[in-house]
């Protein structure tokens, strides 16, 4: 099996495009319990908590999202005999192993990143750590061998640069790096605002109704699926420029259902909005239900959560200072006298 690695921002509440375009992969793709892939540690995930640092945040509630986050993830489906799941700032060489690849990467590159721009433009202040977001992300990746990242289709420029700077230090320091590809989901990659289905779903709390969150009521799931903006004429047909809001109720419905969306353009056809819509909030219910149910026991015992967390770090350490060693060996620093 290839080695699998992803992360997430503690950053805002996880909502369906999270969901639908990687987490529930991650569940998917997790070696049985007892293989050898399993017991190697090949499917390795991530809160990305040094990344959620690089714009403004409550630090009083970091820690506490990021417990929350990690639990979302165990009552998805990560389970601790298939995936190793860790919080990035238990694990130091995370952000040592960025210093290292800042020295690889260029200022011209990461400027051309568009999240950068987008994040950065009409801000006041912007901090280093938003520029460099992308190296750490590399450092991420490539700290632990990772052949695969699967993520949704927003984050493709940050896999390419990883690769970029994967191959140009290999090329530099000779062989040290796998150089990684990103894996993404033939349906909903990017899933869309429900208000202004030509901007993504995001984490950002701009636009509530918009956004579905996993931890959402299934009433208000429906509500806001029910008052999705869709397009005019009545037809539900998959025509993404055209019918921008129909098509991506029409990801969301084929992601959730597991009915291929030409299927569903005949399941629905001269049904109308009305009934389509009600069709899609009932897939979509029922496919956070069980993780809503895992999550409300697991809040109940959050020992299970810390002693999950605790064994991650310990593991995810020993693989990071492996890789770290080789890195540090290659670009020629001296190796600390023992
Ligand atoms: P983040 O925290 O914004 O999102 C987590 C994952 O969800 C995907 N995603 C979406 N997929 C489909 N439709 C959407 N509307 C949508 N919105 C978000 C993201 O693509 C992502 O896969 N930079 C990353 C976190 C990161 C990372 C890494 C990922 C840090 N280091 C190393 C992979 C490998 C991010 O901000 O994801």
């Amino acid at each position: 099996m290839a080695r699998v690695f992803s992360g997430i921002q503690p950053s805002g509440d996880v909502h369906l495009g999270n969901y639908l375009g990687a987490i529930r992969r991650w569940v998917e793709e997790q070696p049985p319990a007892g293989s050898e892939a399993a017991l190697r540690r090949d499917a390795i995930h991530c809160v990305v908590d040094l990344h959620a640092m690089t714009v403004p945040y409550v630090p009083a509630e970091m820690a506490s999202r990021t417990l929350a986050l990690a639990t979302l993830l165990m009552a998805a489906g990560l389970e601790p005999d298939r995936s190793l799941l860790f919080v990035q700032s238990h694990v130091r060489a995370h952000a040592e192993l960025t210093w290292i690849l800042n020295s690889v990467a260029t200022f011209g590159e990461l400027n051309r990143m568009t999240q950068f721009k987008e994040k950065s433009g009409g801000q006041e202040s912007v901090s280093a750590g938003l520029f460099d977001y992308p190296v750490l992300m590399a450092a991420d990746i490539l700290l632990y061998d990772t052949d695969e990242v699967p993520v949704g289709d927003d984050q493709r420029q940050h896999i390419e640069l990883a690769r970029d700077i994967a191959i140009r230090f290999n090329h530099r320091f000779g062989k040290t790096f796998v150089v990684p590809k990103g894996t993404y989901a033939e349906v909903a990659a990017r899933v869309m605002d429900l208000q202004n289905p030509t901007r993504k779903m995001s984490k950002s709390e701009e636009s509530p109704q918009g956004t579905i969150l996993v931890l959402d009521p299934p009433k208000l799931i429906e509500k806001k699926i029910k008052s999705a903006v869709t397009d005019s004429g009545t037809d539900v047909r998959y025509d993404p420029a055209e019918k921008p809001g129909v098509s991506n109720l029409l990801e969301i419905y084929a992601a959730t259902s597991g009915t291929p969306i030409s299927k569903a353009e005949i399941e629905f056809e001269g049904a109308g909005y009305g009934k389509f819509k009600q069709a899609v909030a009932d897939a979509v219910i029922e496919c956070v239900r069980p993780v809503q149910e895992r999550y409300a026991a697991l809040e109940a015992d959050p020992g299970e959560v810390d002693r999950r967390l605790l064994r991650g770090a310990e593991e995810a350490d020993a693989k990071a200072e492996e890789v770290m060693a080789r890195a540090t060996r290659a670009a020629g620093l001296l190796p600390r006298p023992r």
